[in-house]
């Protein structure tokens, strides 16, 4: 016998909010989902009475259980800050119909395009950066964390976020197996590895909980990572972003307060169509990019030594240069940067003097060149990688 809605709203309709209303006629709970049995919402409701909340989220989660055919009920609390017109995270039962760009704004000072020079930064946190790709498996966070760790080799003290709610890649890339712990039961304490502050959205949303809901629960999480986090001072938190670049990435995209972005791209055509999407999203937002990296750009023999252009490349300098967006440097496809990135042991971390380290390095160095001269938008300067 399949569960159905109306069931599992039977059964919250006994579960008693804080004011006495029942949790279905209170704004806080999301859409709810039912999927094979199991069942998952979120209850977004305002920071300071996350406490009152607590025995609601765990009343509602018994009581779903309950519900005859209930394999498993997943039932989140997430916390929104009050603060009224100056700032407003996306209740999470808003944001399951993502506005298309252009659309008019319910809520217009956070919504409008160009946004992120209103919205508020983290305190503490000096820039933040994206690192995106308009489509996913190009090396978005193997370049996200071995540019971080360049970054942190400069001398700056470095957070990493990974917003990316398809497929968060921070805990394995940096081997990350605990769950950050909180102060007070409500702030999260980020994971410190090499020497970096870390936060994954894998720490906020169950590996189990399906694709479709996944995109209502983030802009929760997502406020929760950039807010509720004890992130304290850092010179730049470098964002591993959702790949593409529909209506989910540009709501992240507004929703940051981002500085600029980074774009990642393989040199075969049709990442680099992506890649002009991605460009053209952020342009949108007026976000700077900050320039495109080439990654798997050639291929170097670990036999022989040899180089071979395999994905005929180039494209993302040329590209980049025909765009006027600044190219930040070419990484080559090799089988070492693969198992040290699937093995939790960046290069840039493990291997600080192989050649690998060398060239993130020096993307990292272009990408502070960037922050510091404001820039993104002028034409690229010629850079030349020795393989
Ligand atoms: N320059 C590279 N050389 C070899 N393997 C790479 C390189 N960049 C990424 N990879 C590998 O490609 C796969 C996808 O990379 P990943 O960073 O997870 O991509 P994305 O975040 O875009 O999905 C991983 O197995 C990773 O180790
Ligand atoms: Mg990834």
């Amino acid at each position: 016998m399949a569960v159905t809605k109306e069931q599992v709203m039977a059964a919250l309709a006994n579960v008693a909010a804080p004011d006495g209303s029942t949790l279905p006629q209170t704004r806080a709970l999301s859409e709810v989902l039912v999927t094979d049995g199991k069942v998952f919402f979120s209850i977004t409701v305002d920071a300071a009475a996350v406490k009152a909340w607590e025995p609601v989220r765990q009343k509602a989660e018994d009581a779903v259980r309950a519900v005859a055919g209930v394999q498993s009920a997943l039932v989140a609390l997430t916390a929104e800050r009050s603060g009224g017109a100056s700032r407003g995270p996306q209740p999470a039962h808003v944001a399951t119909q993502p506005r298309a760009a252009g659309a008019p704004a319910a809520k217009p000072h956070a919504h409008q395009h160009g946004a992120p020079k209103e919205q508020p930064g983290i305190p503490g946190v000096n820039a933040i950066i994206a690192v995106a790709s308009g489509k996913g498996g190009v090396g978005k966070s193997t370049t996200a964390v071995n540019l971080a760790l360049g970054l942190r080799d400069l001398g700056l003290k470095v957070g990493m976020l990974d917003a990316d709610i398809y497929g968060p890649s921070l805990p394995k890339l940096l081997a990350i197996k605990e769950k950050p712990k909180t102060i007070g039961g409500t702030r999260l304490i980020p994971i410190e590895r090499y020497g970096m502050r870390v936060m994954s959205i894998g720490f906020l949303i169950d590996e189990e909980t399906p694709m479709i809901w996944r995109g209502p629960m983030v802009m929760s999480a997502l406020t929760q990572m950039l807010r509720e986090v004890e992130w304290g001072t850092l010179d730049v938190m470098v964002v591993d972003m959702p790949p593409g670049t529909g209506d989910a990435q540009l709501t992240m995209a507004q929703q940051v307060p981002l500085r600029g972005a980074v774009i990642v791209s393989t040199p075969q055509d049709l990442a680099l169509i992506d890649a002009r999407r991605g460009i053209a999203m952020f342009n949108r937002v007026n976000v700077p990019v900050l320039g495109v990296v080439e990654n798997m750009s050639y291929f170097l023999c670990p036999q022989c030594g040899t180089r071979s252009d395999i994905f005929s490349h180039g494209g993302a300098r040329h590209e980049a240069e025909r765009l006027g967006v600044p190219f930040l440097g070419e990484v080559p496809l090799h089988m070492t940067i693969r198992e040290k990135s699937d093995a939790g042991l960046p290069v840039v971390a493990t291997e600080p003097d192989g050649e690998h380290a060398k060239i993130y390095r020096d993307i990292a160095a272009r990408v502070l060149a960037q922050l510091k001269g404001g820039g993104g938008a002028k034409a690229a300067p010629k850079i030349v990688i020795e393989a």
